[in-house]
C-alpha cells in the first residue's frame, strides 16, 4: 500500500517534471525557422493566416489584407505592411525583428500584395 503510493507519487513527479521541461523558455533562434528562399506563402500561413485566413480578418472585418481595403487605409507598399507588423494598430500581436527577421517580413508583405486582390 505504502510502496504503491510512493511509486505513484514518483511517477507523477516525473511526469510533471518532464512536461514543464518541454515548454520552451525562449523563442527559437530566428535562423532555425528561416526558410532558404523566404517562402512568403509558407510564412504567411505560419504567422498570419490564423487571424487573416485567405487575406481576411477574423476579428476586424474592416481591416482585411485585400488590396483595395489596404489602400483605403493608406497601406500600399511592402514597407507599409512591415511597419504594421512591427507596430500594430491595436489588437494585432506585434512581430519584432527577433522573432520575424526583416527579410521574412518582406517576403510576407510581398506575398500579401501579390495574392489578395
Ligand atoms: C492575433 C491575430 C492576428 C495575427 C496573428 C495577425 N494579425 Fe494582422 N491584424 C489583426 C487585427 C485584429 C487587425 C486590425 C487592426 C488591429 O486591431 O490591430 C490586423 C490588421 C492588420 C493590417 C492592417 C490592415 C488595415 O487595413 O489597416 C495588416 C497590414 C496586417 N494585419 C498584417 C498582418 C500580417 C502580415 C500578419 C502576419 C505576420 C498578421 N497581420 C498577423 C490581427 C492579427
Amino acid at each position: 500500500m505504502c510502496a504503491r503510493l510512493i511509486i505513484m507519487t514518483l511517477a507523477c513527479a516525473l511526469y510533471c517534471g518532464c512536461s514543464s521541461q518541454d515548454k520552451p523558455t525562449t523563442m527559437p533562434a530566428a535562423t532555425e525557422r528561416r526558410t532558404p528562399s523566404s517562402d512568403g506563402a509558407a510564412l504567411y500561413r505560419q504567422y498570419c493566416a490564423s487571424c487573416h485566413p485567405d487575406g481576411g480578418n477574423v476579428s476586424d472585418p474592416s481591416r482585411t489584407l485585400r488590396r483595395s481595403s489596404l489602400a483605403s487605409h493608406h497601406i500600399t507598399t511592402a514597407d507599409d505592411i512591415i511597419r504594421i507588423m512591427r507596430n500594430p494598430i491595436s489588437r494585432m500581436i506585434r512581430f519584432d525583428p527577433a522573432s520575424l527577421p526583416d527579410h521574412d517580413a518582406r517576403a510576407i508583405a510581398e506575398y500579401i500584395l501579390t495574392t489578395f486582390k
